[in-house]
């Protein structure tokens, strides 16, 4: 498969169409921050932005949206439940006020942030329920393990189109990958670059020499060649723009396998079988 456009998409279990590529916006700041690199990222051909009510910049996320010039059917936005508003009632209204921050209609993915013990069930049942009500066109969850998967696909009627959860080099996570696969749920993988940690990889950065690419980008091609969702951070214009012109060229097979023998099960972030937030 070539990858040939920043907007290429892929196809979700319900037929939605998302852009394999897009802007993530953890820590980037509320204000200015979040609006210019957000404005930026959509001038520059992005279409889709995650963020989520935990980040604290929906607000800043919907002004940029608005002010970017972009059709809303051409944008994909995802946000997320936050771990603190699981359960029915308090999804339900959480997502009315993330849509509010957004001044969105609505959402194109929802997602459960963390898998909350004895809560993600009764989460799902209100995100199938928005679903059902075309409030939202896909949703998904956020750092589930095959086991949260399994006992969360017990219950559901709706199979989750989306499992986001770190991934990038040191963290391969293949048989997570595979199973996801096999219930048609998308993989999309968070810090892409490790939260910025694996750009003095030397080993990959002996192959960005051989196609006069940067470190960042030689990662984020591996995630598109191994059919990930990506959703680099950058409130950096130059950054923004860098991380995006990864179509114009094409990791061979060799290489690919070189950055996959990398992994190390080794996590920036929580691992979510032990999270305490
Ligand atoms: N669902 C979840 O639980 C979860 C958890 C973590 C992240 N996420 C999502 O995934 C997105 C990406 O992950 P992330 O923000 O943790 O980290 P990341 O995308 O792996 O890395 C971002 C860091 O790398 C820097 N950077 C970006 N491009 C660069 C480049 N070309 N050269 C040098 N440095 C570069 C950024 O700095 P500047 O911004 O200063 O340019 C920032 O410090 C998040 O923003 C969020 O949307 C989701």
């Amino acid at each position: 498969m070539t990858i040939t456009h920043l907007q290429d998409t892929v196809t979700l279990n319900n037929d939605v169409k998302m852009p394999q590529f897009g802007l993530g916006v953890w820590k980037a700041k509320d204000g200015d921050e979040t609006y210019a690199a957000v404005k930026h990222a959509l001038q520059h051909g992005y279409r889709a932005i995650d963020t989520a009510a935990a980040y604290k910049n929906e607000e800043s996320v919907g002004k940029a949206i608005k002010d970017a010039g972009v059709p809303r059917e051409e944008l994909f936005i995802t946000t997320k439940v936050w771990n603190a508003d699981q359960g029915y009632d308090s999804t339900i209204r959480a997502f009315e006020t993330s849509l509010e921050k957004l001044g969105l209609e609505y959402i194109d993915l929802y997602l459960i942030h963390w898998p909350v013990k004895d809560k993600y069930n009764d989460t799902w049942k209100a995100l199938e329920r928005l679903y059902n009500d075309g409030k939202v066109r896909a949703i998904g969850v956020c750092n589930f393990h095959i086991h949260h998967l399994e006992d969360l696909l017990s219950e559901a009627k709706i199979v989750p189109a989306v499992n986001q959860v770190e991934f990038h080099p040191l963290l391969t996570q293949e048989p997570l990958r595979d199973f996801c696969k096999s219930k048609g749920i998308y993989f999309e993988g968070w810090s892409p670059l490790g939260n910025g940690r694996l750009l003095d990889n030397a080993s990959i950065q002996a192959i960005a020499d051989k196609y006069n690419k940067t470190v960042a980008q030689v990662i984020l091609r591996w995630h598109l060649q191994n059919d990930a969702i990506t959703i680099p951070k950058s409130v950096t214009p130059s950054r923004i723009e860098e991380n995006a012109a990864i179509f114009d060229f094409e990791l061979s097979a060799e290489d690919m396998n070189a950055i996959n023998a990398l992994n190390k099960d080794e996590r920036t972030g929580a691992d979510p079988d032990n999270f305490n937030f």
